[in-house]
């Protein structure tokens, strides 16, 4: 250790006890240590160092985007070995993170730690399904269990900050990012980010098993134009602060570390360099005091946005706007610390988003032990360990949405049944995997195949019938060309023919959706829509079995097919958990995150439009707000699901129908289950705001409450609707609750039974 870092040392040492000693609460006590010991560092930094900590590059492998120019990894270790990185991400494993943090800290002159960053989008290894299934469980305990699970996991690989959880609202179903979100829905996506966050972060950022969160895409991402990946967005201000900002308010409130801002700009702006979004709305109204990552080379981009014409424009922009750290954009290092000397940046900005990292950096316990997360043994133990597949298994079976039953085909038989299975997807180990799964290794998950081997009752015969790509698809490449090989259809037919019941899984493959994925046609990719329909001929005791990132259009299908069980991209054990709802062992309890369309152009379709000037056809002419070809209502809700019980709801109550403002709404119903079995379902409440100053949607969820009962079993659910629900944004993006008439609707899904009405007064 060379003397000045020893110094180092020793003057935190003495900070860290004289502010023990201060007669403080003891949390208060240690922000005012992390703030203390980040004054002592930054009078040390040269302008360099300060520009190094915000500078990210990705490690040496696990591209996760186009390189930038110039990016070698002899210029990255020189820059390392300077402390001009502050951040790594795609850097895994306990041992090849050990070997870059000991660059960082036993190299440099101030022995800074790195930060390692890395996509933990629904899980590590060990994966549990993709974002947008877990949001059809509307079980905020078990996805909070699963963030817990998956940090757990990455950081015992070296892992301290996952870029996670986005919380990007979007309605348009051709964006194939929808897969990581939580849907359409602005109230069901906060509570889903809040949850998200905590798990990660747990209630200690400094354990060695929780992990620093990210929510992104700040802000606006979800809206791009047609669901084009990497589009234009244009949204008004109401959308923006109703729609688009409150999962992220709800992450901040939850304690999130950090933000990710987006590709996308807002008004003209690129989000990289929006000062609205990052300094008026992040770190001003919602005072915010982690930092902002830039996404993958958004720095850059700003430039060929037409936005910056050179990359010290876009270093002053983008640091002026509030973008504390440029993910592997080479842009701050190259022009930042130039900017301040010619005084073109005031330093105290670059002090301001250095102080923010290093905060965070403190808080994970990093200048303690920049090694805690790189512990080879607890790597071993940690990953893959058997708690995880439970968790993962448990949080599979809750996503699984039953979309139709027909004649109660489901659940099967376990007994004296030959049933077919057909699809390339139910022989598939990867693509239950779903897009983002960077550290998972191909064919870990359990086939569909594999799940229903294990039910020995029945005869189970298993046939492709087709594949779903032509090449093995990839997470970067561009692939994926969908199939027209029909070769395999006989064998699948015949199968069928013999068959009592037919299992049939198409969809999309894993790497159809994520990023770069957007697609203009929802139907089954290549074939399969074909082998559906020729396996109907044979044998219409079908269950279609769905494997997509996103809803898909499936008119057909439910027009013909039984029985429909969307099945998502259910990670590791995916198998395990189709075969149980398949026969019976776990009830299904999913409601959709996101509407699915009667065809792809209705998209974007979503439960909370605004009722328009012209809603019904009141006359029966066309002058009303519709398609002529098409009904005008989705094939499947927002929050649709059923059960193998059957639930009614009654008696919708308020404790009376005038309110101040201010005053607790109290709304009651009573939930049955009318079945047989014991089941689960998720009660929801909507509100409508029916004459406003700003108009409001037709329905707007304000909460929801998962039930279980057993068969027979009457329960009464308490709602609270207060100033916190009852309001909106207006186009200032002020928070506001208005005096008025409101209906309150309480059901099973967007497409509610029960309606009563109650007025706020001044
Ligand atoms: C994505 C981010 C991701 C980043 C790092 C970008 O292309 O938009 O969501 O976190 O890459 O992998």
């Amino acid at each position: 250790m060379n003397l000045k870092k020893s110094q180092l040392i020793f003057t935190l040492m003495l900070i860290a006890f004289m502010s023990c000693q201060a007669q403080k609460p003891k949390q208060m006590n240690t922000k005012n240590t992390i703030e203390q010991k980040i004054d002592t560092l930054l009078k040390q930094m040269t302008v360099e160092e300060k520009v190094g900590q915000m500078n990210q590059y990705n490690g040496f492998w696990d591209v996760t985007g186009p390189a930038p120019e110039g990016g070698s990894a002899e210029k990255k270790y020189a820059h390392l070995r300077k402390g001009w990185v502050g951040s790594m991400l795609n850097v895994r494993g306990a041992k090849a993170v050990r070997a870059v943090q000991k660059i960082a800290v036993e190299e440099t002159r101030l022995g800074i730690p790195l930060i390692i960053g890395f996509d933990v989008i629904h899980g590590y290894k060990t994966l549990s399904p993709i974002p947008l299934a877990e949001a059809a469980s509307w079980d905020l305990e078990a996805i909070k269990k699963s963030a817990q699970a998956a940090a757990a996991e990455a950081s015992a690989s070296g892992i301290n900050w996952t870029f996670g959880p986005m919380v990007d609202i979007s309605r348009d179903a051709r964006w194939g990012r929808v897969m990581e979100g939580a849907g359409e829905d602005p109230f069901l996506g906060s509570k889903i980010a809040e949850v998200r966050v905590k798990g990660f972060q747990g209630d200690d950022l400094s354990a060695v098993n929780t992990i620093a969160a990210c929510a992104k895409h700040f802000a606006g991402y979800g809206f791009s134009e047609a669901g084009k990946e990497y589009n234009t967005v244009d949204i008004g201000t109401s959308t923006l602060h109703n729609m688009v900002l409150p999962p992220f308010k709800a992450a901040v409130d939850a304690g999130v570390r950090t933000l990710m801002n987006s590709f996308n700009e807002v008004n003209g702006i690129p989000a990289t360099g929006n000062a609205y979004l990052q300094r008026d709305i992040l770190k001003g109204l919602w005072r915010f005091d982690g930092f902002v990552v830039s996404d993958w080379a958004s720095l850059n981009e700003m430039i060929t946005w037409g936005y910056t014409k050179d990359k010290r424009e876009a270093a002053k922009i983008a640091v002026t706007a509030g973008s504390d750290m440029d993910m592997e954009g080479y842009v701050y290092i190259e022009a930042l610390a130039q900017l301040v000397k010619d005084g073109v940046v005031s330093e105290s900005i670059v002090d301001d988003a250095v102080r923010r990292i290093l905060r965070v950096k403190f808080e994970l316990g990093l200048f303690d032990d920049p090694y805690k997360y790189c512990d080879e043994t607890r790597e071993k133990e940690t990953i893959g360990n058997s708690k995880n597949h439970e968790a993962v298994l448990d949080m599979a079976k809750k996503s699984i949405v039953l979309l139709k039953n027909d004649n109660k085909l489901l659940p099967l038989k376990k007994e004296g049944q030959k049933i077919a299975l057909i699809g390339a997807l139910a022989h598939d180990k990867s693509s239950p995997l779903g897009s983002w799964r960077i550290a998972a290794e191909d064919d870990t998950a359990v086939s569909v195949l594999e799940g229903m081997q294990r039910y020995k009752g029945n005869t189970l015969t298993y046939a492709k019938g087709a594949d779903v790509t032509t090449e093995k698809a990839d997470f970067v490449q561009e692939v994926v060309i969908n199939t027209t090989d029909k070769s395999g259809f006989a064998e699948a037919l015949a199968i069928a023919e013999q068959s009592d019941v037919v299992v049939m899984v198409l969809g999309e493959h894993g790497f159809q959706t994520g990023e770069g994925r957007s697609r203009t046609n929802l139907l089954l990719p290549g074939v399969q829509q074909e082998l559906l329909e020729a396996v109907y001929k044979v044998n219409p005791n079908i269950v279609l079995v769905l494997n997509n990132g996103r809803p898909l259009a499936i008119n057909w299908a439910d027009e013909h097919i039984p029985a429909i069980v969307e099945a998502w991209h259910l990670g590791t054990e995916t198998g395990n958990a189709v075969a149980q709802i398949l026969y019976g062992d776990y009830n299904p309890s999913g409601k959709l995150p996101m509407t699915f369309p009667r065809n792809v152009g209705q998209v974007p379709i979503y439960y909370n439009y605004k009722n328009t000037g012209r809603p019904t056809n009141k006359d029966n002419n066309v002058f009303w707000s519709h398609y002529t070809d098409v009904e005008k209502t989705p094939l499947y809700p927002f929050g649709y699901g059923l059960s193998y019980t059957t639930f009614e709801y009654s008696n919708l109550e308020l404790n009376k129908n005038s309110f101040k403002i201010g005053e607790d709404v109290n709304v009651s119903v009573t939930l049955k289950n009318t079945g047989d079995l014991k089941g689960k379902e998720v009660v929801q409440l909507y509100i409508r705001d029916l004459f406003a100053s700003v108009t409001r949607p037709v329905k707007e969820l304000k909460g929801f409450e998962l039930v279980e009962l057993k068969a027979g079993e009457t329960k009464t659910i308490h709602f609270i609707l207060n100033k916190e629900n009852l309001g909106f944004y207006d186009n200032d993006g002020t928070y506001i609750v208005e005096p008025g008439d409101f209906k309150v609707f309480i059901g099973g899904s967007s497409v509610t039974t029960l309606e009563a009405d109650f007025s706020l007064i001044d």
